[in-house]
């Protein structure tokens, strides 16, 4: 068979290369809807009887479901063989932490009216609070070395193993929803399944027969 020339293959990259960034558009407008809805709720006085809850509920979902949604990357690129979808990781990661700080602002503002011992006190006394908070604070560092100059500076064996904090997190999140929950326990035990299932996929068996099922493709960066 006859091998493709440089220039071919080029050409053939280039479509593919400004899929991938069409793609990065439509996310980041994706991502941005939630956040729009809530503005636009907000303006038209529709966000229910007690707006400060219902901010604090959609900012911590979407928080969550990023979250979760940036650790199903991995599982799903093995099982699809599709080795872009790692390239819309960081942006998903940057998301949830950005959600995040938009529910901890809503808390730390409206709720707590900037009172540091009022929040002192949550933390200490409700294990719901204790679990949030150990979740921002672990999201913190992986926001913080999300930049390609933070991996050179970190190097990548490193910075992986920093970027698992990413489970804690996650982890942290869920254990704080389910905390939270009162009596419908449905929807945090729906999202501890899906990290229950993410984190089996990624058991060295699972995730080498998720591998072994699609043919290996050249590796993409980690943007
Ligand atoms: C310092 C950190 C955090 C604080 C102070 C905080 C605070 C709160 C509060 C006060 C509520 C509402 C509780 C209620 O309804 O009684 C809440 C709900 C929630 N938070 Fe957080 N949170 C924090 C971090 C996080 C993190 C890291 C995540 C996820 C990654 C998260 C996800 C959620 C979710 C999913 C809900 C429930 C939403 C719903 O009921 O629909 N929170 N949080």
């Amino acid at each position: 068979m006859a091998s493709r020339s440089p220039s071919e293959a080029g050409t053939r990259a280039r479509p593919t290369e400004r899929r991938v960034r069409l793609a990065k558009v439509a996310l980041f407008a994706a991502c941005c809807v939630p956040l729009a809805l809530l503005v636009a709720a907000g303006l038209t006085d529709e966000l229910g009887a007690n707006p400060v809850e219902t901010i604090t509920h959609e900012t911590g979902e979407w928080a969550l479901r990023l979250l979760l949604l940036t650790l199903a990357l991995t599982p799903l690129r093995k099982l699809t063989g599709a080795a872009t979808l790692i390239r819309f990781r960081r942006m998903l990661g940057l998301y949830a932490f950005f959600y995040v700080c938009l529910h901890l602002l809503t808390y730390v503002w409206l709720d707590a009216f900037f009172s540091l011992a009022y929040i002192w006190d949550d933390i200490v006394k409700r294990l719901y609070i204790t679990a949030g908070f150990a979740g921002f604070c672990v999201m913190v560092p992986l926001a913080v070395t999300s930049t390609n100059a933070m991996i050179r500076r970190l190097g990548a064996k490193t910075w992986q193993r920093l970027h698992r904090l990413a489970y804690a997190a996650a982890l942290a999140g869920v254990l704080h929803f389910l905390w939270l929950a009162k009596a419908d326990l449905r929807e945090p035990l729906i999202y501890l399944s899906i990290f229950a299932v993410l984190m089996l996929a990624r058991l060295p068996p699972i995730s080498r027969k998720l591998g072994r099922r699609t043919r290996p493709r050249p590796a993409a960066s980690t943007s």
